[in-house]
């Protein structure tokens, strides 16, 4: 499998280039990252290329054995190119964005477009017959430093032209956005606006408040823009090799849709920080990140930069402990990897990342960190055949939607409300109890339980599809806020949970966003703080009522026989404990067999083409016990149940071969 690093030789002087190599086979490295950021190397000024660099980095790595994923350099654009061209991206207040960081270009600026096809065109030629080549990464991280949305006159006119393609008229659009409010009618495409500045202040998210189906299209738009550039970046590459396309994207980040951005390439890969996963860092919340990277394309993934060290630009991160790495690598591995290429080799001794630590520190002294992964890539390579090509053991499923996530930010309906935290606690409450759980979408039929918290946002396509999931015999779980708006991002004219209404058995009399601790009790004890909703059943059973507030003795949680299935309706947010009882009980009812995993413990069960087997991680810095014996995989002996802090585990379960999987 791929054990690699990112690796820079540009930063090294070739004197030290060998050494490096040396280095790398030593720790078990069989696979470098280079090339994303080079792009002044290889086109010094216009015109003028020159890979001879990476060509010589290539050819020494191969030397010991070292395969080369290759990025192109389109995140990071010379000044020369920008001095001559106007590529660079607007903020909401109009100002251009500077230049000297990264990611500063627009998408829709013909001239970054054409600038891009070059210089992609020239290093796929130059490259397309060197086997040492295995494999592209294209441009790196779209998204990232708050680049996806752009305010320039380029992605006015293409949005204008986008709209133009999805609503035909102006006067559908008009229609379809409610223009009459505020008189916002237009009386042509071209005079449409970008949601920047206005006089409204922003209530959330990070733009300004404006019509909400304008506010949607655009977020639409500006994921489709960097889609589209991706996609002429495939396109280049394709003409000249037929090695496999990638690109890392970053996890829980949400600007771009996963589903659109993962469709054009040959395997998703992501960068994985488990310290700075910018939200929080407890081992559930990484866990979801990986599965939401392997939903993506409902296939397994490449970690293309995983944390090897302290994390940090301007401040020094916390130094992984003791196992740590391998730790984190295998959780990665259990949730989906099949290759693993660590961020970065030696740490950087100049630029932006001087604090950002490698798996070699400043002086490239092999040290712990090292020693850690060189150990855990011998024993990936011994475990080969049970990673390649593994499924996870699937029982329930997070329907992540990324309309619904931007809905949401446009208007997140109470301050205390985040669907992601709601998406979160759903997937916090599963893996706690050992069901394996996906973060996707459709294919609902794969999954016993399927969970749709929030989903506020439905089209006629899903409703129809989730409608035949549950009456062929599938468990829906819906909650506050599913049901109510259409895909224009307009409220709809029925009553609450819109319509989810006659699955659910209920109708929403009131709502409240209480913003204090309501009592909630019956069948599922606890309390709901951001949002009550007041249920009426109307075919439903109740599981819990509110005990507190003037509604008081109403229903709060229930379930509805549809078809073959259920429908569960969750009216209100519940706390950590109250939910994961909740999902306790719907599992058990839908067959699953959910178990508490002792606290800090993660354990995941997978299939292979070489037998089934369990992933037992301890996130304790203590020794942690849990109820599984066997024999290891890791050590081949037979492993007691006990495991050391920080340790893994993984037990054969039985000897069953399968077909391949892909
Ligand atoms: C991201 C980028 C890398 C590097 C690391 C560490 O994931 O892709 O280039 O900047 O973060 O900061
Ligand atoms: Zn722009």
């Amino acid at each position: 499998m791929i054990f690699g690093v990112d690796y820079y030789p540009e930063h090294w002087d070739k004197s030290e280039w060998e050494h490096q190599a040396a280095l790398m086979k030593e720790g078990g490295f069989n696979t470098v990252r280079m090339g994303e950021f080079a792009w002044k190397l290889f086109e010094k000024s216009e015109g003028e290329f020159d890979f001879s660099f990476l060509d010589e980095a290539i050819e020494i790595l191969a030397k010991y054995g070292i395969k080369t994923i290759l990025g192109t350099p389109t995140a990071a654009p010379p000044k020369w190119i920008v001095n001559k061209y106007d590529m660079l991206q607007r903020d909401k207040y109009g100002r251009e964005k500077g230049w000297d960081a990264r990611r500063e270009c627009c998408a829709n600026s013909p001239d970054y477009i054409a600038r891009t096809e070059i210089i992609v065109n020239e290093m796929a030629k130059h490259y397309a017959d060197n086997p040492n080549v295995i494999a592209w990464q294209i441009d790196n991280e779209f998204g990232c430093h708050a680049s996806t949305h752009c305010y320039c006159e380029h992605c006015r006119k293409e949005f204008a032209k986008w709209l133009r393609e999805k609503y035909g008229t102006i006067e559908n659009l008009n229609e379809k956005w409610g223009s009459v409010f505020w008189s916002l009618g237009y009386d042509s495409f071209d005079d449409i606006i970008l949601p920047a500045y206005n006089s409204c202040e922003p209530t959330s998210g990070d733009l300004w408040s404006h019509n909400p189906a304008l506010d949607l299209e655009y977020r639409r738009f500006s994921s489709d823009s960097w889609v589209k550039y991706q996609k002429r970046q495939i396109d280049i590459i394709r003409k000249y090799t037929s090695a496999p396309v990638t690109h890392n994207l970053m996890g829980h980040f949400s600007d771009i849709s996963a589903y659109d951005l993962s469709k054009d390439l040959d395997f998703v890969s992501w960068d994985n920080y488990p310290d700075n996963q910018w939200g929080g860092s407890e081992h559930e919340y990484v866990s979801m990140a990986h599965e939401t990277m392997r939903g993506a394309k409902d296939k397994n993934f490449i970690v293309m930069e995983e944390q090897s060290g302290p994390a940090g630009w301007d401040i020094m991160g916390r130094t992984p402990r003791p196992g740590e790495l391998r730790l984190w690598t295998y959780q990665a591995i259990a949730h989906g990897a099949e290759g693993m290429v660590y961020f970065r080799f030696r740490t950087a001794l100049f630029g932006m990342e001087q604090y950002w630590f490698g798996v070699l520190d400043h002086d490239g002294v092999p040290r712990r960190r090292f020693y850690e992964l060189q150990q855990t890539g011998r024993e990936l390579q011994e475990l080969n055949d049970y990673i390649i090509n593994a499924e996870p053991r699937y029982d329930a499923l997070i329907v992540k939607s990324y309309d619904n996530v931007w809905a949401h930010d446009i208007k997140r309906h109470t301050a205390d409300f985040s669907y992601r935290d709601l998406l979160y606690a759903y997937y916090k409450a599963n893996i706690d109890l050992c069901v394996g759980t996906a973060v996707s979408r459709g294919s609902y039929d794969k999954y016993k339980v399927v969970y749709m918290p929030a989903y506020n946002i439905v089209t006629d396509g899903e409703l129809d599809e989730i409608k035949a999931y549950v009456e062929n015999g599938g468990t829906l779980v819906l909650s506050f806020r599913s049901g109510t708006r259409d895909e224009y991002n307009r409220v709809r004219p029925i009553a609450v949970p819109g319509v989810f209404a006659e699955m659910s058995g209920i109708e929403v009399e009131e709502f409240d966003a209480p913003r204090r601790s309501v009592s909630v009790g019956g069948e599922i004890n606890g309390a709901a703080k951001v949002w009550c909703d007041v249920i009426k059943p109307v075919t439903a059973k109740v599981i819990s009522k509110y005990a507190g507030e003037y509604y008081s003795g109403k229903a709060a949680v229930t379930v509805n026989d549809y078809g073959k299935g259920c429908v569960y309706y969750v009216g209100c947010d519940l706390d950590d404990s109250a939910l994961k009882e909740l999902v306790r009980m719907i599992s058990k009812s839908a067959g699953i067999d959910a178990k508490d995993a002792p606290d800090g413990v993660e354990i995941i069960r997978k299939t292979s083409p070489k037998g089934d087997y369990t992933v037992i991680l301890n996130f304790n810095e203590t020794e942690t016990e849990v109820d599984i014996k066997g024999k290891s995989l890791i050590e081949g002996g037979e492993f007691d149940g006990k495991l050391p802090p920080l340790g893994v585990e993984i037990i054969k379960e039985r000897d069953r071969k399968i077909k391949k999987l892909y």
